[in-house]
Formats: C-alpha cells, structure tokens, sequence
C-alpha cells in the first residue's frame, strides 16, 4: 500500500470542522434559490473565484455571507448531510462538529432550527453507518461576552446535544481572557471546551486558553512554535492540537505547504491531529488535506498512523469507544 493510499484509507476522527464552513458553492446557491435569497454573486464560477483569501478577516467575510442562504431545518440537515458523505467516504468514524449559532440567531433564525437540523443528520449518519459524533457550540470572539452569555442561555433547551463549546471567528484583537466568566460556567454546566488559538494570533493567547479557558484542546495552535516553553509544555500535557494544513495555506499562514510546521510538532511529541477546518473554502476535505502533506513533506508511515491514534486519542468519547477505535 503506497502511503498515500494508507492516509485515505485509515480510520480516523475529524475534531475541527466548521459545519458552516462545508457548504458547497452548488449548495450555497441551490438553497439562495430554494429560500428565495439575494447572493451578491452572478454565478457559482463567481463565488468561487472570491475563494481568494489574504488572512483570516478576507475569509471570514465571505463564510459569513455564504451561511446567509441557511433559513430552515432542512437546510441545515443537507448541509450537515452532505458533510457527513464526504466524512464517510473518507473513513472519517467519528466527526466533532463546529457550528456558529450567532450567525443564524442575528439572522433571525432560531436556536432550535439549527441544532435539530445537524442533528438529525447526525442521527442518521449513526443508523447508517455507525458514525459517531457530537456538536460543539463556538461563540463568536468578535461579539461581546454579554452576547455568548446570552447565546449559552439559548442553547440550555438543547444542552443533551452539544457536546462542548469552542471559540472562534476573528482572533487578533480578540484574545481568550474576553470569553474568561462565560467559559467558566459552562465548564460548571460540564460542557467540553475547546478554543481557537495561535492561528493568526499569538502564542500567548494559547497559554491564555489554557489558563484562563480552561480548555482541553486547541484549535490550530501551529504558531506555538514561536515559544519553545509553550511547546514543551503542550507536549508535557498532551494538549491535543487540531491542526488544518489547507486552512493554514489558504488564509497565508504559511506560505507553501513544504513550510508547515506540522512534522515538527509531531516529532517533538505533541498530540496533533489533521482537520478540514472549511473544506469548502480551502479545496479540500480530510483525505485532501492529508494527501497534501504527503506530497510536500518527508510524511513517514509512522507519522500517518500517530495522527490517526492522536485523531481518537483526542476525541471527546468515552474509554470504551475510544478502545473500540483504537
Ligand atoms: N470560523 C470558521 N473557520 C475559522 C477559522 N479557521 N478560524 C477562526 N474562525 C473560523
Ligand atoms: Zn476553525
């Protein structure tokens, strides 16, 4: 088996996609049409060619844009399904969904809309296939912590879905200690926490997160090797971090994919993971993005198979499943 081969056909977990983050141009206008919304592109080519980002901020613009077309329950159950396809065909055996209820809410979509419609199509996936996964609500970093306060008490109705909280959106100016109170008390509520952290942003929002947040794992997390401290200290603890190599390369956090730091964190023993982060935006799904890094990196087939054990290793599942996947 060749190593790209073994890479495609490893049964793995999936820890950081945005679900948003995985609607389809096709789709994006499919449901403009269904739902009767206004796009400020002419054409699915168009929109498309907008898919040229320069950071973080020129990309959020247009995801944020993208989710206006998603109104009802089945828009977010088609979304949520064709996702879980692609998951699927990639062997992806358990997936842990990011979802943004702030941009529906301001759109005057309501809470439950969005949560029954992923989960449902969670539901499905497991009846299926046997797919297992949960939902991690993100609050919005740009937004006030009054605000993901407030989004916490919509989402209580629902707290037997959402597995964990995470944070995301715009990180530069925003750093975790904004989020401190209200991380605290759904670490009381028992949720998982998760953040995003070292992206664009610097490594001390890393150490924040994990100090001030709380959280278990961190999302991105690549621009640790700025710190060594920090780095020695990720490894000591085994913070898992859920690394998006397409991501990093399309929002210019590194220039090419042969300058990704990724090998060497997982040399130095942190627990890293390979994620798709927005794969409708960065070209590609899970198999995408681990194929991109065998191409442009000296990837050995024990690295491949650490990712793999790190992807389940770091999973919010139980001992049990856990020894089943692993
Ligand atoms: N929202 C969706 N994708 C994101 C990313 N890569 N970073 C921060 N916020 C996001
Ligand atoms: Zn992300």
């Amino acid at each position: 088996l060749s190593l790209i081969e073994l890479v495609k056909n490893m049964p793995k977990a999936e820890l950081h996609i945005h679900i948003e983050g995985s609607l389809e141009p096709e789709l994006i206008f499919a449901l403009a049409q269904r739902n009767g919304v206004e796009l400020n592109y002419p054409s699915i080519e168009a929109l498309r060619a907008a898919y040229a980002f320069t950071n973080l901020q020129s990309f959020l613009d247009i995801y944020y844009a993208g989710a206006s077309v998603l109104l009802t329950e089945q828009d977010f159950y088609d979304m949520t399904r064709a996702y879980l396809e692609r998951a699927h065909a990639d062997n992806i055996l358990h997936t842990e969904l990011f979802f943004d209820p702030q941009t529906h809410t301001a759109r005057g979509v309501e809470f439950g809309v969005v949560v029954n419609g992923i989960q449902r199509a969670l539901r499905d996936a497991h009846a299926e296939w046997g797919m297992t996964g949960g939902l991690i609500m993100c609050f919005l970093r740009h937004l006030s912590e009054e605000e993901a306060f407030l989004t916490l008490e919509q989402a209580l109705p629902y707290r037997e879905h959402i597995l964990g909280i995470g944070l995301d959106s715009s990180e530069r100016g925003h750093p975790p200690e904004k989020f401190a109170r209200v991380f605290a008390r759904c670490k009381e509520l028992g949720f998982h926490l998760v953040a995003h952290a070292g992206e664009e942003g610097p490594p001390a929002y890393i150490e924040t997160a994990l100090d001030l947040l709380q959280v278990e794992r961190i999302d991105h997390g690549v621009r640790c090797t700025d710190d060594p401290v920090l780095m020695q200290r990720l490894a000591l603890q085994a913070i898992p971090l859920t690394v998006c190599p397409l991501s990093n390369i399309k929002l210019c956090v590194f220039e090419t994919m042969a300058q990704h730091n990724i090998l060497t964190l997982l040399d130095a023993g942190l627990v890293v993971t390979v994620n798709s982060d927005d794969p409708a935006y960065f070209g590609g799904y899970m198999n995408d993005n681990l194929v991109a890094l065998v191409k442009a990196l000296p990837v050995q087939r024990h690295h491949a198979r650490q990712l793999a054990r790190n992807s389940f290793n770091a999973a919010f599942i139980d001992h049990n499943l856990k020894q089943k996947y692993l």
